[in-house]
């Protein structure tokens, strides 16, 4: 399948030097991405096809179930190097409904690195128990735990060092919680957006998730 592949690039890169003979160029000159994406691995969230942008515009890194691990380099090393080297001051946090990480956590015991992997997902979904049980099992639920993992994700972001130190320092950094619909193909805000270190009036999201 790979040759179907390399074939859509030549035609794709093919078009895009027909419509514009120096995008290249320009391109590899340098990028200056307006937003940080955290998003899921899941193949039908696309940062950049769902947020309508082309290339150079967003910095993307993408996990399963888009977690925000304290001890994940990966996350880490795009977030200073984005925030520190590229100038972010747009940070997303992206979450979706149908999410097969999230769906995972809740249906039971997992074998293998997911099983970690994915052990907070477990952790938020009992502390929730009250809100979660209102729901029918199955898809309600599991969406829903999305929406309360993407605002734990977004506070677990801001406590990082590179956002506190960039904040200490007086830098514009916001940090957005969102989650895309993949029935609609919309991305909803969940208005838990942090400005800096201190939380204002309680926990972000309190109303949405408790
Ligand atoms: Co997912």
């Amino acid at each position: 399948m790979l040759h179907k592949l390399l074939e859509r690039n030549a035609v794709w890169a093919a078009m895009r030097r027909a419509e514009d003979p120096g995008y290249f160029e320009q391109l590899s000159k340098g990028q200056e991405p307006t937003y940080l994406w955290i998003g899921c691995s899941d193949s039908r969230v696309p940062e950049n096809v769902v947020g309508g942008l082309g290339p150079g515009e967003i910095f993307a890194h993408r996990n399963v179930a888009n977690l925000v691990h304290s001890t994940d380099v990966n996350l880490l090393s795009a977030l200073e190097f984005g925030v520190n080297e590229l100038g972010i001051r747009e940070i997303i946090v992206c979450g979706h409904t149908g999410c097969g990480g999230i769906a995972a956590a809740m249906r039971g015991p997992l074998e293998g690195v997911a099983d970690h992997w994915l052990e907070t997902i477990r952790r938020l979904a009992r502390r929730n128990e009250e809100v979660l049980s209102a729901l029918p099992e199955g898809p309600a639920r599991n969406d829903k735990l999305a929406e309360i993992s993407v605002v734990e994700m977004v506070d677990r972001l801001c406590e990082t060092p590179v956002l506190r130190k960039a904040w200490a320092r007086g830098m514009a950094v916001s940090v957005h919680g969102l989650i895309y619909r993949l029935s609609q193909g919309e991305l909803d805000n969940l208005d838990v957006t942090r400005t800096g270190a201190h939380l204002e009036g309680g926990k972000p999201g309190a109303g949405r998730t408790a």
